[in-house]
């Protein structure tokens, strides 16, 4: 017996006018030819929805990027705060290596032992008592918000289905999370934001209790905001935060995706506040670079999560819990916290000498841990002090308020933070205010 061609089974409802005509071509785009030719298509193929600069790295190794003509970078933005212990670590390339060799992915119809594992060492060294494992950070929160409801719901309350949140956060890019997030700007053209997220000032407490009604189901925080511009939170005001849910029997959600997995110099940085949540959410630096997510709840949240409720294809995969295994293994070893933290202070004092020595660029340094930002003067954008940073050879983030972010791998040592305080020097040397608005264009 022959099995039909695949085109075969295309053309026949193809002729039929039921399914789209497929053909050769840039993108195998339907619709009529003569009607595709005179199209002239300028998009290029890659979607143009990031603003990128024109550098491509061919390799890496701990802290430094070099592209493919041998020009080396002092990595600062660490993949926006992802590649935890850096480039190439050995000990995550063959977790990642070996695991790929045996088996990538099996799905969630199987046990996955590396699932099991991962989130058994997660609950060990967290609050949670169970973990749900994901792709991305979006995702996370998604499934956090999800499980919020779904524990209000469950408890013969399915009316309290909102999340207070604050002015200058960001929660991912899905429709529910930019309305979580409430930036106008990444919610212009999407149509109408999706319902039950309201938003206070960061770090007023009145604003939060006069905010909340009878429908309110949880507040939702992270714990430094990362792209809103740095900004940490009183711990005085997260220990607020966990009161007025406890007063409200509402629960308190972190949205740790940037601040987690140690950035902080804790593993959590809520830990520093000497509290709880009732659910959390994480990704980039807990895969090192290799997409994984994950959402953390107290066992009266996650009860509810029964098969059927939620779900991923590809969360908690074998390759995605062997890179956030390998990453655990790194950062709960005996010193590497510590050394976070003393690296970070060490990093935080250079940037507090540069900030004096620079008085017409750097307004004040914030941040916490090894999320740094550098608050630039007014005549100074963001935009143009991470091209000239570029220029000299070192790798940041721009974040809200115009802030300079520096999220370094979690594995630098104190002579890379010199040479990245140095190189920020030169910078700063450069960036007058004229030269920062030449830059700029
Ligand atoms: C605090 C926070 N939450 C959520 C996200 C979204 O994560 P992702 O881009 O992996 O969806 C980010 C990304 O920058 C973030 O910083």
């Amino acid at each position: 017996m022959h099995a039909a061609p695949a085109f075969a089974v295309l053309t026949a409802p193809c002729l039929s006018g039921i399914f789209p005509c497929f053909r050769a071509g840039r993108g195998m785009s339907p619709g009529p030819p003569d009607q595709e030719e005179a199209r002239n298509i300028v998009i290029p193929a890659l979607m143009p929805n990031y603003n990128r600069a024109d550098l491509a790295f061919e390799r890496g190794e701990g802290a430094r990027l070099w592209t493919a003509d041998g020009r080396r970078f002092l990595d600062f933005g660490a993949g926006i705060a992802t590649t935890s212990l850096g480039h190439a670590h050995p000990h995550l390339v063959k977790a990642i290596a070996e695991q790929a060799a045996r088996v990538m992915h099996v799905s969630n119809l199987y046990r996955v032992p590396q699932a099991e594992e991962l989130a058994a060492r997660h609950v060990a060294h967290s609050f949670a008592d169970s973990v749900l494992f994901c792709n991305s950070g979006a995702e996370a929160n998604e499934g956090m918000i999800k499980a919020v409801r779904k524990y209000h719901a469950e408890n013969g309350h399915p009316e309290r289905f909102r999340t207070i949140c604050f002015e200058g956060a960001f929660h991912g890019r899905t429709l529910a999370m930019i309305s979580a997030t409430g930036n106008p700007k990444y919610l212009a053209g999407f149509g109408p934001p999706v319902d039950g997220f309201d938003h206070v000032p960061f770090g007023n407490m009145n604003a939060v209790r006069n905010a909340i009604t009878k429908e309110t189901a949880a507040i939702l925080i992270e714990p430094i905001q990362g792209e809103g511009g740095v900004r940490p939170a009183d711990l005085r005001f997260l220990q607020e935060l966990r009161a007025v849910c406890d007063e409200y029997g509402l629960l308190l959600a972190l949205d740790e995706v940037q601040t987690g997995m140690g950035r902080s110099g804790r593993l959590w940085a809520h830990q520093w506040a000497g509290i709880e949540p009732d659910v959390m959410s994480s990704a980039k630096g807990i895969g090192g670079g290799f997409p994984l997510g994950a959402v953390f709840a107290k066992e009266k949240v996650a009860q509810y999560l029964k098969p059927g409720t939620h779900g991923h294809t590809y969360g908690g995969n074998p390759l995605a819990c062997a890179a956030g295994n390998a990453v655990l293994d790194v950062v709960l070893a005996p010193g590497f916290l510590e050394n976070v933290d003393r690296v970070a202070r060490h990093l935080w004092r250079g940037l507090l000498k540069l900030a004096e020595r620079h008085p017409a660029v750097v307004e004040r340094i914030q941040g916490a841990g090894l999320l740094l930002g550098i608050k630039l003067q007014d005549g100074v954008t963001n935009t143009a002090a991470q091209d000239v940073a570029l220029g000299e050879g070192l790798l940041t983030v721009a974040a809200g308020m115009n802030v300079l972010r520096l999220a370094p791998p979690l594995i630098i040592t104190e002579a890379d933070a010199d040479e990245a305080l140095e190189l920020l020097d030169r910078s700063c040397r450069k960036l007058t205010p004229s030269t920062a608005k030449v830059a700029a264009k």
